[in-house]
């Protein structure tokens, strides 16, 4: 059995592509989201759990917050993927607040990876909302102007993923 186990939540395959070339990378168990539960993750020394963000939070967090919460030994870390190809790390804090409560932020270890947008796999319902969120952002007087550049390029799919972007990941999970 490997010591580290990969979760992944994942509706259009960006989280899904991460989690498989982060399981390679560590020699990790890779699972589904809502495959495990606490018993079955208790022998990992690190568990990894990744998803996209939908309407500003992560996918499957409350699922796995519950799952992972009594086991306080073992180091968690979380990534999220989302349709921006890059963004600083504090440009997510609401992301993050509306997701995760302040312990649990302190406790987990936070990655954003770059997803994109695969508007084949999405519902008409979901392909409705997404557009009605970039029309929202487009032309809200909030939303700052390079955010505006990058919703611009939303009118299509894009794919923005990276097979380098998970190295600080790794390291992080590497580290002893
Ligand atoms: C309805 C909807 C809402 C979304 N909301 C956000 C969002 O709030 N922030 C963001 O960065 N990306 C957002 N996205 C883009 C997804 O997070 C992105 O495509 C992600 O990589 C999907 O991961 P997955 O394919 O593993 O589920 C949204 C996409 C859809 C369809």
């Amino acid at each position: 059995m490997a010591d580290t186990a990969v979760i992944y939540c994942s509706r259009t395959g960006f989280s899904a592509r991460y989690a498989r070339w982060i399981a390679d990378a560590l020699n990790a168990d890779l699972y589904r989201y809502k495959t495990v539960d606490t018993a079955l993750l208790t022998p990992y020394k690190t568990v990894i759990y990744g998803a996209g963000f939908y309407a500003g939070k992560l996918k499957g967090a409350r699922w796995f917050t519950r799952v992972i919460r009594p086991l306080t030994a073992c180091k968690v870390i979380v990534f999220a993927t989302g349709s921006m190809p890059h963004v600083q790390p504090q440009d997510l804090r609401q992301e993050w607040d509306m997701t995760f409560s302040s312990s649990e932020q302190e406790r987990f270890r936070l990655f954003y990876l770059p997803g994109g947008m695969n508007y084949a796999r999405l519902s008409w319902l979901s392909q409705g909302m997404m557009r009605l969120f970039r029309f929202y952002m487009l032309h809200s007087s909030k939303t700052r102007p390079d955010t505006k550049q990058l919703m611009k390029r939303l009118d299509r799919s894009v794919d923005y993923t990276d097979k380098k972007a998970i190295r600080p990941l790794v390291a992080e999970a590497e580290r002893p």
